[in-house]
């Protein structure tokens, strides 16, 4: 119906019949007038310079002008050091035509200064220093040097390529314009579209001109590059300035049937980018919400005769990353994250962006969702099947066809004419339900939230000043400005459930097509010369409406339960930042094999980028995957953070119990492996909150130093303990699992508990059962082993410790419990504990002793992996239960022993002693 609607709607969209992404509909570089003259400018050493005579220093920062030579125009440079090895570069015009956008809403708050030491000053050079970094500006040829330490580990226009397109008058006709600044004339106005251009049939007005900007920034040393999603590509950014690639593209579009191997932009955005060698990472963020492109060269793909040179003459070949970002709009607002480590780096980016607040835990379960549950008979069949045939299960979603019409926040009179008792139906059981809501509203009239929205001036409005009007799912549609803070407000408040009727407070949002999707506007977005709150055009603001949009939801639902209970809401559209408010999912992929494969870099990028709660729709949206494919998106699924089953309207049911005994046996069991570890992914979510720790990982991220693992994204850390590597082939015997961290390391297979050492490639045999999932040596894992309909039921469930040994027989371990739902939490309502195994004893205690939490939850089993032999019994000393002998028994191959029910309360300080 997908391609059905839109073929029915617009006869340019035919090709949509097609089963591949329609090409023609997005513009490559070259069809961009401002990535094309970006991309031609050439290195100058002449034409920025910094003014050092007028140089104004503060305590944390620095600034100066910065003159474009070549046109005479004065731009307003600083740097300023934040705290925790940051720094940032503020670059804008000093008297603009127009103001120029600067991004809100995307930071944390404002960042936290740090103080700034002037280590040197010569007649062309500064040099500052804060903490243990130190920055070299030089101010003819513009340059700026970032050292970690001593080490030099990036520069800012090394190359002599930035360029910032000033403001300037609209000339009566292009032509003139050249005509009358004769030599001067800047190149980007030998463009053909510097100052309007066409796309297909659309044309872009462009009423302020061209404003581009160019940013050159070099890795000396950097092996990878990684980072900048949303790209359906793998982990490691390629070489985009050699060979046929396009520059990375980040401009949020609804890309119809996207492709993989590509750097095309998708539904996100998010302008972060790492540079790793094996000695340190270094991250740069720009913070601007206008389309970007950006260029990566990477030494290592560097031509065939130079490599050839370099082995013969035996010169080791200069290792180094050069990247070149390319925005339409705004200023230049960069943070350079000095690391030195990944860890660091992705910690610093955090700390401007802020971190996802710990969900419910219900969000981290399993959650079925189709496009669409026909009505409330087909809901409630769907969970008792689920029952019948004991899939747990945590949330049924409703996608658009609910509503009454596609007019959102309304239901459809007979299908779902008693949402709420459906609801409560649902909640009988433990679970929620989340329905989606979208950006565009219905152009009908007697429709309230059309009427108000045109009576109060709330939609976006074309160039002329009237409100745009494009199509979506409801037909003709307009869109709401998020930007706005009224809108915000009136939107916010249509989610209470007195106004949202039907809802109860277990309902919650997804909210969908918000790049904006228009499907008949160029690109299948908004045209860029639309006028938002402010007066800023579509142009400025693209990359954040969905972020505007998500936060207006979140503040809806946190409204609505009068701050008691914590939002969720999955989003598509998403940017730096977004992570504060929303989950989101990698769209509308298809059952193949290779979407599968990708699911996982693309969720690895988001993290690093701060969306660590990233899923993709399990078995494809696209298309029927076939038994096989749709076992094994199940089985990868449990690994990442957003567990969700999702489909296109067209696609046969897929829900685990329509499947043959084998197979559901082996879905019950992805979903048990999934539940029991819930406890290890809230605990992540928690440690994510308070550090900006990703709560999946590279394998880089830990083992920075091994360069096997640079290019490795077909496999993943949750947290530092849990090694994955999900089968996402077909028909494989076997595969080879990289197992990281050197001789010495243990990773415990998790199902037979076989170790393996961390010394690189291991052959492991597969079937459909199995799996490679492996515990590391030296961590305890926290699991709730017994299987129930819904995590919901769980909160009171006994735990089972996996203490997996390293070659030292220790182990550690954190746990974090709190009421799973409300944000008493941050009243210190809950337990963080730490527990701690060595040489045959295991204790624990409280990591945060100011916070605590009641709970009934207890330990029914320890299992110790790679146990010492001839244990006979254990002790077990608590001061509420004293003194207790524990029974003890080995597996067959002794590779573990389990401890039989110690029976103490989680949140009792114990000491287990094993007794030869
Ligand atoms: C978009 C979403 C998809 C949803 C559909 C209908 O294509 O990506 O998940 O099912 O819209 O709402």
């Amino acid at each position: 119906m997908y391609t059905s609607v839109r073929l029915f709607i617009f006869s340019s969209l035919i090709v949509c019949t097609v089963k591949a992404v329609d090409h023609n509909n997005f513009k490559t570089c070259d069809q961009s007038s401002f990535c094309r003259r970006l991309r031609a400018t050439k290195p100058s050493d002449t034409k920025y310079e910094l003014n050092l005579s007028n140089l104004q220093i503060s305590d944390s920062s620095i600034e100066s002008e910065l003159i474009n030579k070549e046109a005479d125009v004065s731009l307003k440079f600083a740097i300023t050091a934040l705290v925790d090895s940051t720094f940032r570069i503020f670059i804008d015009e000093i008297k603009p035509l127009h103001p120029r956008y600067q991004v809100e809403g995307a930071l944390n708050g404002e960042p936290q200064v740090a103080r700034l030491e002037l280590l040197d000053r010569t007649n062309n050079e500064i040099s500052i220093k804060s903490g243990d970094n130190k920055v070299v500006i030089k101010a003819q040829p513009f340059k700026i040097e970032f050292y970690s330490g001593t080490k030099l580990v990036t520069i800012f226009n090394g190359r002599g390529l930035f360029n910032f397109e000033h403001l300037r008058a609209k000339p009566s006709t292009e032509e003139s314009a050249d005509a009358d600044l004769g030599d001067q004339a800047p190149k980007e106005s030998e463009d053909p579209g510097a100052w309007s251009e066409n796309f297909k049939s659309h044309h872009d007005s462009k009423p302020r001109g061209p404003e581009a900007i160019g940013i050159d920034i070099s890795f000396p040393d950097a092996h990878r590059a990684y980072g900048l999603p949303e790209h359906g590509d793998h982990f490691s950014l390629r070489t985009t300035t050699s060979g046929s690639l396009d520059p990375y593209r980040l401009y949020n579009l609804d890309v119809f049937e996207y492709e993989l191997d590509t750097t095309m932009a998708i539904y996100g955005s998010i302008p972060v980018l790492y540079a790793h060698s094996p000695q340190h990472t270094v991250g740069v963020f720009w913070h601007n919400a206008a389309e970007m492109w950006v260029d990566i060269t990477n030494s290592k793909d560097g031509n065939v005769v130079s490599s050839i040179v370099s082995l013969v003459s035996g010169h080791k070949q200069d290792v180094h990353i050069d990247t070149y970002f390319m925005s339409e709009s705004g200023v230049v607002d960069l943070f350079v994250f000095l690391g030195p480590t990944m860890q660091n780096a992705a910690q610093q980016y955090a700390k401007i962006t802020g971190a996802a607040p710990i969900p419910q835990y219900f969000a981290l379960g399993y959650h079925q969702s189709r496009w669409n549950y026909n009505d409330e008979d087909d809901v409630q069949m769907v969970v008792e099947k689920f029952d019948e045939h004991n899939f747990p299960l945590d949330v049924m979603w409703l996608d658009i066809e609910y509503t009454d019409g596609k007019k959102y926040f309304t239901w459809d009179p007979i299908k779902f004419k008693h949402p709420e008792a459906m609801q409560l139906n649902l909640t009988a059981t433990g679970r929620k339900l989340v329905v989606i809501i979208d950006p565009h509203i219905k152009r009908e009239s007697g429709y309230f939230l059309h009427e108000d929205a045109l009576a109060n001036n709330y939609y976006v409005k074309n160039k002329d000043g009237n409100v745009y009007e494009g199509w979506c799912w409801p037909g003709s549609s307009s869109y709401l400005d998020f930007f706005d803070p009224k809108v915000r407000e009136y939107y916010s408040g249509l989610y209470a459930l007195d106004k949202f009727t039907g809802t109860t407070k277990d309902a919650y949002l997804w909210n969908d097509m918000n790049e904006p999707s228009v499907f008949n506007g160029p690109e299948v977005t908004m045209p860029k010369d639309c006028v938002h709150y402010g007066d800023w055009e579509h142009r400025h603001v693209h990359n954040i409406y969905a972020l505007y949009h998500t936060m207006a939801t979140f503040d809806g639902l946190l409204k609505r339960s009068g701050n008691q209970l914590r939002p969720f809401i999955l989003t598509r559209g998403h940017f730096a930042g977004s992570q504060r408010y929303s989950a989101m999912w990698t769209g509308d992929n298809a059952a193949d094999w290779s979407h599968l494969t990708y699911s996982i870099p693309m969720c690895l990028s988001e993290a690093i980028a701060g969306m660590s709660f990233c899923g993709a729709d399990i078995g494809g949206f696209f298309k029927n995957p076939d038994e096989e494919l749709l076992q094994r998106w199940f089985q990868t699924g449990v690994w990442l953070p957003f567990f969700r089953m999702h489909s296109h309207i067209d696609t046969k049911r897929r829900e685990p119990y329509l499947y043959s005994t084998d197979i559901q046996n082996r879905i019950r069991n992805a979903l048990r492996q999934r539940y029991a570890h819930l406890p290890v992914w809230y605990t992540l979510f928690h440690e994510h909150e308070v550090t900006g720790e990703p709560v999946i990982r590279p394998l880089a991220y830990h083992y920075p130093s091994d360069v096997n693992v640079f290019d490795i994204d077909n496999q993943l850390l949750v947290g530092s303990s849990i090694l994955a590597r999900p089968i996402t082939e077909s028909g494989v015997s076997s595969v080879n699992v990289y197992f990281p961290g050197g001789a010495q390391e243990r990773w415990y297979d998790i199902e037979d508990f076989k170790p393996y050492p961390g010394s690189g490639s291991i052959s492991i045999p597969i079937t459909l059962d199995k799996v490679p999932v492996y515990y590391k040596g030296a961590s305890i894992i926290l699991r709730k082993d017994r299987l129930r309909r819904a995590s919901t039921l769980t909160h009171d469930d006994p735990f089972t410790l996996y203490v997996a040994l390293d070659h030292n027989n220790s182990a550690q371990g954190r746990l974090y419990i709190d009421d799973n739902e409300s944000y008493e939490y941050r009243k210190k309502k809950y337990l963080y504990i730490q527990f701690n195994y060595k040489e045959g004893i295991l204790t624990n205690n409280l990591v945060d002793p100011d916070a605590s939490y009641t709970t009934s939850a207890w330990i029914e089993r320890v299992v110790i992996l790679g146990p010492p032999a001839g244990v006979k019994r254990a002790k077990l000393e608590s001061k509420k239960l004293g003194v207790q002998k524990l029974q003890v028994s080995y597996d067959g191959e002794g590779r573990s022993l389990t401890i039989r029910k110690p029976a103490v309360l989680i949140s009792d300080i114990f000491t287990i002693t094993l007794e030869q």
